[in-house]
């Protein structure tokens, strides 16, 4: 916990300057002298964040935007990672409960029960490999392909590893430090008072949501039961075998929150309305209910409707145009 707020005040630091080097497209960009030399790219966060067996590059994000892109990647149906994934909708989308693509740099446990532990790239070969059963073949057969893997990789053969590689090296990138929110920190922009009223709710014990989904990640990446159901699916248990488990699921970042509806693991609240009704007093208790969860005999925090309208004027405010419209994020094709 103690660590985790350390970090949290680090990045919250180090957020602002990110925005700049991860969108522009000059910053740590040299003109490669002999073929195949990789261009450095620098990504202003912690190291420990990175893989050093897998530096970013200006050529390897490259690869990985096309590829995240590209139906060819899909073995199977022709599937491409934006379909589920759409920039404009915080990389999440309106059509499943998919979970969005949004600082993940910062998560080393991934999908809702944290099934997939370790680095960005251990997801990528999951979701290369298991998820899209990418037919290899298919893409050592493509020359374009063929050429750009040379490029970022230095490599004859295209394999499942490097195309993680690529994958992980664009998904770092997609970095949200520009919403209104990040603005006031900074000073350089005020809320409004029903915004502010928000803030002051999702900050304190009274409406407390800042245990679980606090600054600057929104999220604790960590894994709860929020008290959904009476009879919890397993969550995290399917993974563990710790019936303690059972119900909790990763607590997903608030970042552009308003873009990426449906809500919950099963997708089961269309509005951020009904999730804020949720949260005042449709709590169900089981036994492993989060303890950070209030009054649940209450069925929840019992806002008032104004309190409730506050709370969805600052959930807005988590909604970063400037990630949103990134050029540097959009499709290559
Ligand atoms: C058909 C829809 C669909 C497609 C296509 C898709 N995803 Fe997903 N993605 C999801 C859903 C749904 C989840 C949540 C699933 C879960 O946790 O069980 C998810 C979760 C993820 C996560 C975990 C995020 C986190 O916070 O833990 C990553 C990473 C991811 N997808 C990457 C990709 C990549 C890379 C591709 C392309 C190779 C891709 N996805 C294609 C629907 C999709
Ligand atoms: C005990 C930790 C905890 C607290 C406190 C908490 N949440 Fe959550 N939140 C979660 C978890 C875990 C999920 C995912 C649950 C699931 O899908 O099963 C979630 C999901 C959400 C979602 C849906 C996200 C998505 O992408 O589907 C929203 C919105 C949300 N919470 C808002 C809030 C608000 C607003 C508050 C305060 C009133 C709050 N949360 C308090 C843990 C918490």
């Amino acid at each position: 916990m103690k660590k985790a707020h350390i970090l949290s005040t680090f990045l919250l630091f180090v957020f602002a300057s990110i925005y700049f080097s991860a969108c522009n497209d000059d910053k740590g960009k040299e003109v490669p002298d002999a073929p195949y030399i990789t261009t450095p790219f620098f990504l202003n966060i912690p190291e420990a964040l990175l893989n050093a067996d897998n530096p970013l590059t200006v050529e390897g994000i490259a690869l990985g935007k096309r590829l995240y892109y590209d139906t060819l990647l899909d073995g199977v149906s022709g599937r491409a990672c934006v379909q589920c994934h759409v920039q404009k909708e915080g990389f999440s989308t309106y059509a499943s409960n998919s979970l969005p693509h949004i600082n993940l740099a910062w998560s080393s446990a991934f999908l809702w029960n944290g099934q997939v532990e370790g680095k960005m790239e251990d997801i990528m070969l999951f979701e290369v490999k298991d998820f899209f059963e990418a037919d290899m073949a298919k893409l050592n057969a493509n020359a374009t392909y063929k050429d750009l893997f040379k490029k970022a990789f230095n490599a004859d053969k295209i394999t499942y590893e490097n195309t993680s590689f690529a994958l992980a090296q664009f998904v770092r990138t997609l970095i949200s430090a520009d919403s209104k929110y990040d603005k006031f920190l900074l000073r350089k922009v005020s809320l409004t008072p029903s915004e502010i009223n928000g803030m002051d709710l999702y900050y304190s014990e009274e409406g407390d949501c800042f245990h679980c989904h606090g600054t600057p990640l929104l999220t604790d990446g960590d894994f709860h039961n929020n008290g959904l159901d009476e009879n919890p699916e397993e969550g995290r248990m399917a993974v563990t075998s710790n019936p303690q488990d059972r119900g909790r699921f990763k607590s997903p970042t608030l970042r552009n929150i308003a873009l990426t509806a449906p809500y919950m693991h099963d997708g089961r609240f269309k509005t951020l309305e009904e999730v804020i009704d949720f949260y005042s007093e449709g709590l169900k208790y089981s036994t492993t209910i989060d303890p950070l969860m209030k009054q649940t005999h209450a069925g929840g925090v019992q806002l008032t409707t104004q309190e409730k309208a506050d709370l969805l004027a600052f959930l807005h405010c988590f909604t970063d145009s400037t990630f949103l419209n990134n050029p540097a994020y959009a499709s290559p094709f």
